[in-house]
């Protein structure tokens, strides 16, 4: 009786069958079980001895709670994402599309500790040590005292890295090409990712190392996501962007040791990540002013203000089912918008296609950019241009009331800082906003501020993409 414990492990989200199926009944992906080793060695089914367990101290909850110790990278968009910098001993999984530029932020940042004194080590499975060497070369950072590898092998790499001082930075680039002997898998594979990541973070939480793994995200089923190890590690970052944008968006999506709603803005140049410090300044840069569509909404991102233009297109559509696409937003939340403006407003948009875009490739979260989404949605749909000094934030409720966000403060005083004029906000939040610096427009109910534009729309003779009054 040597059957070892086979199971079927799905390569998209890592759930395990018995048998194999075409479907995987954890996702509904097709195709995407294969079969693989449990990784224990040991022969399947009962008749195992059982372990006799190791007795340990249980210890008070009141007692001695030390701050983490950390590492700061030295760039700052990045340490405002871990929280202040790196945690000895702890694993953060970098997950994002290919090609977006996860190396090149890891060499810069290893590049950055090796030049404030500390051991640094870059480890790929993807490029050949001439490639990496080039690629710092373009970056400037030929000279950076980073020690680099190209291996695949996790014993090979916990043995060597064991040896002399104890690196304060390992990157692992990337785990999925990362194996280990103690699983019998293909690299790649759920199981051997699993298995690598462990062994990874066993020597993190053992040496004081911290370990940055990188992961790619691809939709289709072929290289195991990441996804598995996400539970495994104290902290996930991900990296996004638009393809066709210069800007990239850091954002930490779990951390043990911080927050998880700051971002980080870079830009892609020729010369690797530029850290982007005032992302207001860089996302208003390419502002269309003064067409119709388009409003800035004054957001937040952690703590720290965000300034962002929100462009609508409403247009007449010959579609039996009107076209709903966002870009930089949520769906759920543009159908609300949508079903406030046609129950309150009298705006009926069943017979327009609906385009919301967020300019620079930032992806919003906050509901207080219900106010600015409606007010660019009815500028489109009037053809009536916004006033371009004007900034909007407020969150809308299912009754049509503009209801207060946090922090109107702290988004009143960066839209004065760059140069805007006028805000309009929920009635509730011009309490706390005590020298705005800017003229108020409050509003209560979200119909005041839509029969307004609408106004604006008639007197400059907004044309035929006007509503007509078509509700009783
Ligand atoms: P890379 O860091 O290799 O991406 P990832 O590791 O996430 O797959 O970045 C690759 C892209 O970045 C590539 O399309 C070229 C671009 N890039 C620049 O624009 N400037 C640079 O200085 C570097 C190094 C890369
Ligand atoms: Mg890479």
């Amino acid at each position: 009786m040597s059957r070892r414990n086979q199971t079927f492990v799905c390569q998209n989200c890592g759930g395990a069958s018995a048998r194999w199926q075409g479907k995987c009944d954890a996702c509904g992906e097709w195709n995407t079980l294969v079969e693989e080793d449990d990784g224990t060695g040991r022969p399947a089914g009962p008749g195992r001895p059982p372990r006799k367990g190791r007795r340990f101290a249980l210890e008070a909850m009141a007692g001695e709670a030390r701050e983490a110790p950390r590492l700061a990278s030295g760039m700052a968009e990045l340490d405002r994402v871990t929280g202040g910098g790196f945690v000895r001993g702890s694993v953060i999984l970098l997950g994002g599309d290919p090609g977006i530029g996860k190396s090149t932020l890891l060499i810069q940042a290893a590049a950055a500790l090796s030049r404030s004194g500390h051991r640094a080590v870059y480890i790929s499975g993807e490029e050949a040590v001439a490639q990496v060497r080039m690629r710092a070369e373009r970056l400037g950072l030929g000279q950076a005292k980073v020690e680099l590898a190209a291996e695949t092998s996790v014993e090979d790499i916990v043995a060597t890295l064991s040896e002399g001082a104890t690196p304060r930075l390992v990157v692992i680039d990337s785990i999925q090409t990362m194996w280990t002997d103690a699983v019998e898998a293909a690299p790649g594979t759920v199981t051997q990712v699993r298995g690598s990541a462990q062994m990874l973070i066993r020597y993190a939480k053992r040496s004081g190392a911290a370990v940055i793994l990188v992961g790619h995200v691809t939709k289709d089923g072929q290289i195991a996501g990441p996804r598995v190890v996400e539970h495994m590690v104290d902290a996930v970052l991900s990296f996004e962007g638009e393809g066709s944008h210069q800007f990239r968006v850091l954002r930490a999506v779990k951390n043990r040791f911080g927050p998880t709603d700051e971002i980080g803005v870079f830009e892609m140049t020729g010369l690797g990540l530029r850290e982007v410090a005032n992302p207001s300044e860089l996302f208003l840069s390419e502002r269309d002013l003064g067409s119709p569509g388009t409003a800035v909404f004054a957001g937040i991102e952690g703590t720290r203000p965000v300034l962002v233009e929100i462009q609508a297109l409403v247009a007449p559509t010959t579609l039996g089912t009107p076209r709903r696409a966002v870009v930089g937003w949520e769906n759920s939340r543009l159908s609300m918008v949508l079903a406030v403006l046609q129950a309150h407003c009298g705006i009926n948009l069943g017979g327009h296609d609906v385009y919301l875009n967020v300019a620079g490739g930032l992806r919003i979260m906050e509901p207080a950019a219900d106010l600015a989404a409606a007010a660019a949605l009815v500028s489109s749909l009037a053809n009536a241009p916004l006033p371009a000094d004007a900034v909007y934030f407020g969150e809308v409720s299912l009754s049509g009331a503009v209801r207060p966000v946090a922090q109107a403060a702290a988004r009143l005083k960066e839209a004065q800082k760059l140069g805007f004029a006028r805000a309009v906000l929920p009635e509730a939040a011009r309490a706390e906003a005590a020298d705005p610096g800017l003229a108020l427009h409050p509003v209560g109910a979200l119909v005041g501020m839509v029969s307004e534009i609408a106004a604006r729309g008639e007197k400059t003779g907004g044309n035929g993409h006007r509503r007509e009054p078509e509700d009783g």
